[in-house]
């Protein structure tokens, strides 16, 4: 097997978890690694001429064979994967954001050079999904993805759900134990998660999926009093990243939070875990699951990423045939407005007569079927919470409902509008 020399852009938390891991291995040889600044403590202990400030030192010195960029972002981590495509170098990421931006443009730069992009890492972190997709999945047509695929936001999901507190307090709590980042937007409003799905989506449609096109809610409006109803009714809830095509190649891709029902394995999902269910035929369903993030089940993608290039390197002029992106269409997006979703409903109103069967007849004039409708008494201050389960109805039937409702009643509010999966 030949040895390959590699330059690491990045030794934060995934470069570190990288660095020590391949002290392992005799095949690769780790030449140079970019940081943003050469002065600062690390916990991995490497020869101080091995660090540059320059990423450019590393994608442009012609020792390199694979550049493993772990620094994240679309810029400048762009201008370092490109310089290095065009220097004939194969590149291994973790960089969910840049995939999801900047696929189409990476994938079709590295075929020009006949160069191969490997991610594992950037899609759930240590569980592997790209690999097998691309591989022992590959006679399959998958239709169906449904994950959890941000650490995050299931860490606060589970500790709002068993100890009943409310979304800020938890959000503190995950951020003083250094779950949550001191700036959380990208986790808690779902851009993490909208970022895998883009990618995951379209590889496992093998249809190109836009991140633009790609509807996006957060779980910062979730309630405690939520995750109690879901309980009673036989859910839990979940931030879900969501992806269907159809045989025209129309793709709803999503990320919303979802009553999920109890039973399933997505429900149990629980703290930093990820998870991956997957519908196709001729398998069926399956579910990947495992650890998202974190510095050494993150190392695990990305070496086994670098291994799979050393494995080939010199022994072939294609490299890695089955890993490579060819994808000729682009699937057409579906608007969230024209999906189909059963609704969960949390409706205070005034205690006052005729409010649920106004309610009851503004879901009938908008061809909504109600699957459960539950008020538990009347509060000190007279006003009701009712609790609401829909059938399957059009997303912009129960958004003009809502409207219509809280028009027609002022005094109504409608605390929460939450999608349920079947
Ligand atoms: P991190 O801890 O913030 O580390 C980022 C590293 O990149 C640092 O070493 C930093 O240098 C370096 N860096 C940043 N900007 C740079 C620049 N302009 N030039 C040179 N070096 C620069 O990040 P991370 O958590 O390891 O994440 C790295 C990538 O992996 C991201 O794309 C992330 O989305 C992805 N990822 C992370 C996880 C996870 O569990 N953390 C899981 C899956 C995927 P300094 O050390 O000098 O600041
Ligand atoms: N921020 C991500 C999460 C980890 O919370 O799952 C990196 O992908």
């Amino acid at each position: 097997m030949a040895k390959i020399k590699i330059g690491i852009i990045g030794l934060g938390t995934v470069g570190s978890g990288v660095y020590k891991s391949l002290q392992n291995f005799d095949n690769v040889e780790i030449v140079k690694i970019a940081v943003r600044n050469i002065n600062k403590p690390r916990s991995v202990k490497l020869p101080r001429e091995m660090l540059t400030d320059n990423p450019f030192d590393v994608v442009n010195n012609p020792e390199i064979d694979v550049i493993v960029e772990l620094m994240g972002g679309v810029e400048p981590a762009w201008s370092y994967i490109e310089t290095a495509l065009k220097n004939g170098k194969h590149i291994v990421t973790a960089n969910k954001e840049l995939l999801a931006k900047k696929g189409e443009e990476l994938f079709n730069l590295s075929e020009e050079h006949n160069c191969v992009v490997l991610y594992e890492a950037a899609i759930a972190g240590g569980i592997p999904i790209i690999m097998p997709i691309k591989t022992i999945l590959a006679g399959n047509r998958i239709n169906k993805i449904q994950a959890i695929l941000n650490g995050t936001t299931n860490y606060i999901l589970t500790k709002m759900d068993t100890d009943g507190a409310s979304y800020e307090d938890v959000l503190k709590e995950a951020q003083t134990l250094g779950y949550a980042e001191t700036d959380p937007t990208g986790d808690v409003e779902g851009f993490d998660a909208a970022y895998k799905i883009t990618t995951l989506a379209t590889i496992a449609f093998n249809s190109r999926i836009k991140f633009e096109n790609v509807y996006r809610e957060g779980i910062t409006k979730l309630r405690a009093e939520d995750m109690k109803a879901a309980n009673e009714l036989g859910y839990k809830i979940k931030l879900i990243a969501s992806a269907t095509i159809d045989e025209n190649n129309n793709a709803d891709v999503r990320v919303h939070p979802m009553l999920v029902p109890q039973k399933t394995l997505l429900a149990h999902t629980d703290y930093v875990t990820n998870a991956v269910e997957m519908s196709g035929h001729p398998i069926g369903k399956i579910v990947l699951s495992g650890p998202g993030a974190g510095e050494f089940p993150t190392a695990s993608s990305v070496i086994g990423d670098i291994l799979a290039i050393a494995r080939e390197f010199g022994t072939t002029d294609y490299l890695l045939p089955m890993m490579r992106c060819h994808h000729h269409s682009i699937a057409k997006p579906v608007n969230i407005h024209d999906t189909y979703n059963k609704y969960y409903l949390s409706i205070k109103a005034p205690n006052a007569i005729g409010v649920i069967a106004k309610i009851g007849t503004i879901c009938a004039n908008k061809n909504v079927s109600l699957s459960s409708i539950l008020q538990k008494g009347v509060n000190e201050n007279n006003t009701a919470v009712i609790t609401v389960i829909t059938e399957k109805c059009l997303e912009r039937s129960i958004k003009e409902g809502v409207n219509e409702l809280t028009n027609e009643l002022p005094d109504c509010e409608v605390l929460s509008l939450i999608r349920v999966a079947e």
